[in-house]
């Protein structure tokens, strides 16, 4: 059972923001040594015990609608890739030729098979390899042991999450999230932007709503309020809702009445680093991919339950996606200067306030999931 609030007592502790001039607060403040953004051995550790080793949101179920749907890009910095197989389930694989490793798709579709590009080796959805081209090339070559190598994937309310190595913490949750991508909902749009900053500084970006004015003063503010927030944590997770001003229109229905939808805007942050966030006519679930301690790439999938020819709609929808793409180019920004400091010595730490307690969590989950790695290690070896 998902700990979170539903939409009236979201709604109601909004308003009552909005009458008292206050916002949630946080018991504590935190404060991140900026050496955490800057040395290569902390990066490495973030990628190898972390992102690697726990169950990460990969893509939306919705990417892979039909059998033989793919997505294959990079994850924490290796190629995988995902497929709906024959029977409806989902596969993930390295995406790595079982010949001489080239990558064996790229990008979002739909195949029978896949046939690698160099010598055409190909596979089939389960991974099995099924054709070597002029196999008498490789005397005794066993097929059966020359297949893609899996990577633990489970498909769980609208996403697919796949965890590359044996984790060392064992049995962790996956995050409990009924409800909030609907199998009603189609891919309409993935990309891929890279950006100059360290995946962490990309993330508290999207935590927090103590920015809105300073930093998005004609895109979201006039929508939104500033610092106006309801922030609650689950497991590693969070959850913070950022008010729309027609919020207040649900003042006139009764309290069980009043539904979220186009009036807030929800960013669930999935532990590590997965976004997804709700808007009137669309969800988007981004993920933050560390290619290097100081650079990301940001892949997005946009999802939509609406037809695909609503007609009028299309119009709003298309403000909408323009007003967020410039909002999401305005923390972009905010997030390079921040790299582009980091090395000045100005701040030995940054300080979060209370206002911003969605990233102390982070930051914790962060630390703890690091501490525990070398203890697990330290008792596997005890062990053997
Ligand atoms: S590398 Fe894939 S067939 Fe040779
Ligand atoms: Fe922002």
């Amino acid at each position: 059972m998902t700990p979170l609030l539903d939409d009236p007592a979201v709604v109601q502790r909004i308003l009552d923001h909005i009458d008292h001039g206050t916002t949630d607060r946080s018991a504590d403040t935190w404060r991140e040594p900026v050496e955490n953004y800057r040395s290569a051995e902390r990066f490495a550790a973030e990628r190898d015990l972390v992102l690697r080793r726990y169950p990460t949101p990969f893509c939306p179920s919705a990417a892979l609608p039909a059998v033989g749907s793919f997505v294959a890009r990079a994850a924490a910095g290796t190629p995988i890739l995902a497929v709906r197989g024959d029977e409806g389930r989902v596969h993930g694989f390295r995406n790595v030729c079982r010949h001489r490793g080239a990558q064996l798709a790229e990008g979002v579709g739909c195949k029978k098979a896949f046939a690698c590009r160099y010598h055409g080796w190909t596979y089939a959805l389960d991974g099995r390899l099924r054709h070597v081209p002029h196999e008498d090339g490789f005397p005794g070559l066993d097929k059966s042991t020359r297949g893609l190598i899996p990577v633990e994937t489970v498909e769980r309310d609208g996403l697919v999450f796949v965890t590359q190595d044996a984790p060392y913490v064992p049995d962790v949750e996956l995050p409990d999230l009924p409800g909030l991508l609907a199998p009603t909902l189609r891919l309409i749009q993935s990309s891929e932007l890279e950006v100059a900053a360290n995946w962490k500084i990309l993330m508290e970006g999207f935590l927090e709503g103590y920015h809105i004015k300073a930093t998005h003063p004609s895109t979201f503010y006039p929508l939104q309020y500033d610092n106006l927030n309801v922030v609650e944590t689950f497991g590693r997770n969070n959850r913070i809702a950022f008010p729309y001003r027609a919020v207040e229109k649900l003042r006139a229905f009764p309290p069980a009445q009043r539904s979220a939808t186009a009036k807030l805007t929800y960013v669930y942050h999935l532990f590590p680093n997965a976004i997804v966030a709700t808007f009137p006519a669309n969800v988007f679930v981004s993920l933050l991919e560390p290619l290097a301690i100081d650079r990301t790439t940001i892949v997005t999938y946009i999802l939509t339950d609406r037809g695909e020819d609503s007609g009028g709609e299309s119009a709003t929808t298309k403000r909408g996606a323009t007003l967020v793409g410039d909002g999401a180019a305005e923390d972009r920004a905010v997030a390079c200067a921040i790299q582009r400091g980091l090395d000045s010595g100005a701040n030995q730490c940054f300080e979060f306030g209370r206002f911003e307690g969605a990233i102390g969590h982070f930051h914790r989950m962060l630390d703890a999931a690091l501490d525990a790695a070398p203890r697990a290690r330290q008792a596997d070896q005890a062990v053997s």
